[in-house]
C-alpha cells in the first residue's frame, strides 16, 4: 500500500486544486480546505456547519448511523453502567478513568471548592424569584471569573485541575441556590461529607429541620443522567464554549455562553419541551395520532425527537427510557406521562414521515421523565442538562486551549446590496 498521503482534487473554473484529506482514528474522511481560499479565492458553503469538521478531537466518537457514542474510546453502554459522573468527567477532562488516589484527591477538592464566595450570593437577590434558572446559571458562572482571577489564564495540569474543581463543585451549588431562591426557601449550604449527586439533592431539597433522604434509586438515576449528557462532541453548545475559548476567553466566561447555547428549545431546551408537550397532550385529552397529523402538517416539532447526528437511534435515549422505568419502579409510582411518551414513541416509529426523515427518539424524550420522579421541576431542566454537559465544555475547551487554536472565524457568503451612495435624512422616503 502506498505511503503517499491522501488529497482530493476540485476542479472550478478550469482549473484544479490538490486539496490535503485528514482521515481519523475511526476512519472519517475530511477534507481540508483551510488554504483553499488562499489559493483559490474559493470559500465553502455550509449553512449551520452540518458537514463542517471545525477541528480534531480525541474526546468524544459519535458514529450517528450505527448509533455509536464512545467517550475517549469507551462505549456509554460500559460508562452507564461501571462509571460515576465524577470519573467520567475526569475521563472527558484529562483523558483517562482516574486511579483511585487521583479520584479520592478529585473528590477532597470538590468538597474543598463547594461554596460561594458569600459576595457573590448577593447576586441571587438581585434576580426576580420567577427569573429563568439558565439566565441565572449563566450570570452567576461567568461572574465567578470575577471572584477568582488566579484561574482565568492556566498554567499547566495541576492549574487546571484546580480550576475544573472549583467550575464542577460550583456549577452544582449554583444550579442548587437559584431553585431555592425560585421557591422562596433558604439556601441549603452544600455538606462536604457528601458526594457529587448526592450533595446536590441534599441542596435542593432539604430543609433546615429536615435532612433529605434520597429514595431508593434517585442517586443513581441522576448520576446516570449527568453522565450521559457528560459530552457529544462538537454541538451546538460546545462549539460554542471552543469558539469564545478561541478568542482565549477564560474558562468561566466560556462555559456561561455554553449554558446560552444550550438554552434554546432546539438544543437543551427540549428536555422541558417535552414535558409540556405530554402535559398539554395529557390534560387536553389529544388523541397521539391527532398530535402527530399536526407535527407532520409543520404546525410544530415533535420534541425529543430527531438528531443532526442519529439517523438510526439515540442510544442515550434507550438508556434513559430503562432508566425511567427503573426509577418509578424504586419509588413504587407510575407516571401516566411516561406511557404517553412510549405511545408517541410507537405511534411515530410506525409513520412514514418519522422513518422517511429517520427520526427517533433523543436524549431529550426520556429524561425529563427521571427528572419529574426526583422532583425536579421542569424549569430546572435545561439547568440539569448543563451540570451534566459541563465536563464537555470544559474537556473541549481544555484541547483547544492545549492545541493553541486559531480563533474561530467563518467566513460567509455577502448576498446584500452592492457599492450605493449614502441618502441623506431629508431626501430619505
Ligand atoms: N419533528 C418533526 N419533524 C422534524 C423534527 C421533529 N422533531 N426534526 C426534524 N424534522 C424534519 C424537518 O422538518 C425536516 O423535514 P423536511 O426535510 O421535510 O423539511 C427533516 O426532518 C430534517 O430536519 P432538519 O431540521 O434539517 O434537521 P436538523 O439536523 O437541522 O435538526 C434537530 C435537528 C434536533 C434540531 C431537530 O430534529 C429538532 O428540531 N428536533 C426537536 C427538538 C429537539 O428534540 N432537540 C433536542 C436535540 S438532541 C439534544 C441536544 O442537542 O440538545
Amino acid at each position: 500500500m502506498s505511503n503517499k498521503p491522501k488529497t482530493a482534487t476540485l476542479t472550478y473554473d478550469g482549473k484544479s486544486y490538490e486539496l490535503p484529506v485528514h482521515v481519523g482514528s475511526e476512519g472519517e474522511v475530511g477534507i481540508d480546505i483551510s488554504c483553499l481560499r488562499k489559493d483559490s479565492g474559493l470559500i465553502t458553503f455550509d449553512p449551520g456547519y452540518a458537514n463542517t469538521g471545525s477541528c480534531k478531537s480525541n474526546i468524544t466518537f459519535v458514529d450517528g448511523e450505527k448509533g455509536i457514542l464512545r467517550y475517549r474510546g469507551y462505549p456509554i453502554e460500559e460508562i452507564a453502567e461501571k462509571s460515576t459522573f465524577i470519573e467520567t468527567a475526569m475521563l472527558l477532562i484529562f483523558g483517562e478513568l482516574p486511579t483511585q488516589a487521583e479520584l479520592t484527591r478529585f473528590r477532597e477538592m470538590l468538597s474543598e471548592h463547594e461554596l460561594l464566595n458569600e459576595d457573590l450570593l448577593h447576586h441571587f437577590d438581585g434576580f426576580p424569584s420567577n427569573g429563568d434558572p439558565m439566565s441565572i446559571l449563566s450570570a452567576v458562572v461567568s461572574a465567578l471569573s470575577c471572584y477568582h482571577p488566579d484561574l482565568l489564564k492556566i498554567d499547566g495540569e495541576d492549574h487546571m485541575r484546580l480550576a475544573v474543581a472549583n467550575l464542577i463543585s460550583k456549577i452544582r451549588t449554583i444550579a442548587a441556590f437559584s431553585y431555592r431562591k425560585s421557591m422562596g426557601l433558604p439556601f441549603m449550604y452544600p455538606d462536604p461529607k457528601l458526594r457529587y449527586c448526592v450533595n446536590f439533592l441534599h441542596m435542593m431539597f432539604s430543609l433546615p429541620f429536615k435532612l433529605y433522604e434520597p429514595p431508593l434509586g434517585a442517586v443513581r438515576a441522576l448520576s446516570l443522567f449527568l453522565i450521559l449528557h457528560a459530552d457529544h462532541e462538537q454541538n451546538c453548545s460546545c462549539s460554542t464554549v471552543r469558539m469564545v475559548g478561541s478568542t482565549q476567553t477564560n474558562l468561566f466566561a466560556s462555559v456561561s455562553a455554553g449554558v446560552s447555547a444550550l438554552w434554546g428549545p432546539l438544543h437543551g431546551g427540549a428536555n422541558s419541551a417535552v414535558i409540556r408537550m405530554l402535559t398539554l397532550i395529557r390534560n387536553e385529552g389529544i388523541p397521539v395520532r391527532e398530535y402527530l397529523e399536526r407535527v407532520k402538517k409543520r404546525e410544530f416539532r415533535l420534541m425529543g425527537f430527531g438528531h443532526r447526528i442519529y439517523k438510526n437511534f439515540d442510544p442515550r435515549a434507550k438508556l434513559l427510557k430503562n432508566a425511567a422505568h427503573n426509577l418509578l419502579l424504586n419509588l413504587g409510582r407510575s407516571d401516566e406521562l411516561l406511557d404517553l411518551a412510549q405511545e408517541m414513541e410507537e405511534a411515530a416509529l410506525n409513520d412514514d414521515y418519522f422513518v422517511e426523515r429517520s427520526l427517533y427518539p433523543n436524549v431529550d424524550f426520556y429524561s425529563g421523565i427521571i427528572l419529574r420522579a426526583l422532583g425536579v421541576p421542569v424549569s430546572m431542566f435545561p439547568v440539569m442538562f448543563s451540570i451534566g454537559r459541563l465536563p464537555g465544555w470544559i474537556a473541549h475547551w481544555y484541547e483547544d486551549a492545549q492545541a493553541g487554536t486559531r480563533i474561530h472565524r467563518p467566513r460567509q457568503i455577502y448576498t446584500g446590496p452592492q457599492r450605493r451612495s449614502y441618502v441623506p435624512i431629508s431626501q430619505r422616503k
